[in-house]
């Protein structure tokens, strides 16, 4: 049986990889401050002992890295603690496990590219407009030299239901629901994922032992204000609460935002048996397990 160790097991893909990866891997899960599993493991990615320790105590074959500061204003407004996680935190990991012959699995994302283009594909110049992108970047070139066994994966909108944590996709049902007004960019474009879609993949990128560079999204190139649209259609809220705004007018996001950054799949759908699913699919998903919990 394969030992998996999960970094962020307390995040939106974490917690899905643990509960996707069941009875079926050795999967131990690691956080930072939020235990979400009894038997997680306190390792901070930025506390380089601690991180030997845990690595050196498990002995995983595989370590998924899915840690990592993902607030895009946050990493704007503190740049030095965001490189400490996405970049150093990656570095320590990167290190430890190509010194135990442990493969690791980095999640990167799309906003690597500055969106001027859209439907990137591996081979793309990346060429961030923002501090978490920086980072990220950072991050899958730390795995690239240090590490002779990886795979990383640039995914797009992980949404889906996390008992604790905020996502895109939960803040628009709670708003709807309250039939408050939403204004939703009209102008910019990604490729939503469904977490516990992309975690069957990771685990199935384990099982094949699939190296290398690519791109795991839900396929599909969509705009958030039709998100939103597909979102309030799903949940049989009132679309009309939602209107399209232009990214130039909203004045909320501390950082810059690539306009188009969906992600092309034709690599990995040609190496995987997982169906990559779109937003209408992953969103039936989304309220059937809703529905499951109310
Ligand atoms: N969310 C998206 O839309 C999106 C899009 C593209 C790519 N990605 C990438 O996908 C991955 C997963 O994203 P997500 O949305 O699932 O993340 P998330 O829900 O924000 O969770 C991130 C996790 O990282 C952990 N973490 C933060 N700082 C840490 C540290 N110093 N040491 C150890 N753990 C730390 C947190 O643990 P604690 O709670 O224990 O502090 C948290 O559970 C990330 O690498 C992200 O960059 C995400």
């Amino acid at each position: 049986m394969k030992r998996i160790l999960v970094t962020g097991s307390s995040g939106l893909l974490g917690s899905k990889t643990v509960n996707e990866a069941g009875s079926k891997y050795e999967v131990y899960p690691t956080h930072a401050t939020l235990a979400l599993f009894p038997n997680s493991l306190k390792m901070n990615v930025t506390d380089e002992s601690e991180v030997r320790h845990v690595i050196s105590l498990i002995k995983p074959d595989v370590v998924v890295h899915t840690a990592a500061e993902t607030n895009v204003d946050k990493c704007e407004d503190n740049k030095a603690y965001a490189s400490r996680v996405n970049v150093e935190g990656s570095k320590h990991l990167a290190k430890i496990c190509n010194q135990l012959g442990t493969r690791i699995i980095f999640i990167s994302t799309d906003y690597v590219f500055d969106g001027e283009k859209g439907l990137y594909v591996e081979t793309d110049s990346t060429n961030p407009i923002n501090h978490y992108g920086v980072t990220k970047l950072f991050g899958e070139q730390c795995i690239t030299k240090l590490c002779s066994d990886f795979a990383i994966l640039r995914t797009s909108v992980l949404y889906g239901l996390h008992p604790k944590k905020q996502n895109f996709v939960r803040w628009v049902i709670s708003n709807l629901k309250k039939e408050s007004q939403l204004a939703i960019v009209e102008d910019h474009y990604n490729s939503p994922t469904l977490a516990k879609n992309l975690a069957k993949t990771i685990l199935e990128i384990i099982d094949k032992d699939i190296k290398g560079l690519y791109h795991v999204t839900g396929g599909e190139r969509i705009s958030r204000y039709e998100f939103a649209l597909k979102i309030a259609e799903t949940f049989d809220f009132d679309t009309a609460l939602i209107r399209p705004v232009k990214m130039s007018k909203l004045k909320m996001w501390i950082a810059k935002r690539p306009k188009d950054s969906s992600l092309r799949v034709d690599k990995i759908r040609r190496e995987i048996d997982t169906k990559l699913l779109g937003v209408s699919q992953g969103l039936k998903e989304v309220r059937q397990e809703w529905e499951m919990k109310t």
